[in-house]
């Protein structure tokens, strides 16, 4: 059985893609290294985020990107992130039209956010992280890229 999108366009927080799924790990050339040698996959960008306490390389796969997180201490969230879980799958971003509108919107459904306003990420874009203990136990990330 399929299941019909919907189909308001208008919808202040229509998901437009998948912008990237981000994987913490410890050291970033190495796991640059293997991407590189089982993957054959380049980094197009690759950024210190002072606010986000990382330094991120974006890996292009489709229209999407791999993001890899390294912390920049152990007393950042990624670095807390590391030496609770270690390794693996820390958060899956999604593009929006508008992040204000996509974060008041939230806010009236009454959902867990960690940003109320938004902040600058990599590559010049703008984000807001919804707690993972809203939805499906995943940290999720809204991006409005820089471009719009
Ligand atoms: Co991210």
């Amino acid at each position: 059985m399929t299941v019909s999108p919907a189909t308001n366009s208008l919808s202040p927080v229509k998901l437009l893609n998948l912008d990237h799924v981000a994987i913490a790990v410890h050291d970033l050339d190495a796991a640059l290294a293997g991407y590189r040698s089982r993957y054959n996959v380049e980094p197009l960008y690759r950024e210190t985020v002072e606010n986000q306490g990382v330094e991120e390389a974006m890996i292009p796969i489709g229209g999407s990107f791999i993001q890899l997180l390294q912390p920049l201490g152990p007393e950042t969230p990624v670095g807390k992130f590391l030496s609770n879980n270690g390794e693996g799958l820390h958060h899956v971003a999604y593009a929006v039209v508008s992040i204000e509108k996509a974060l008041e919107h939230l806010e009236a459904e009454g959902a867990r956010l960690i940003d109320s306003e938004p902040r600058s990420g990599g590559r010049g874009t703008r984000i807001a992280f919804v707690h993972p203990g809203d939805l499906g136990g995943t940290l999720i990330e809204l991006v409005e890229l820089a471009d719009g």
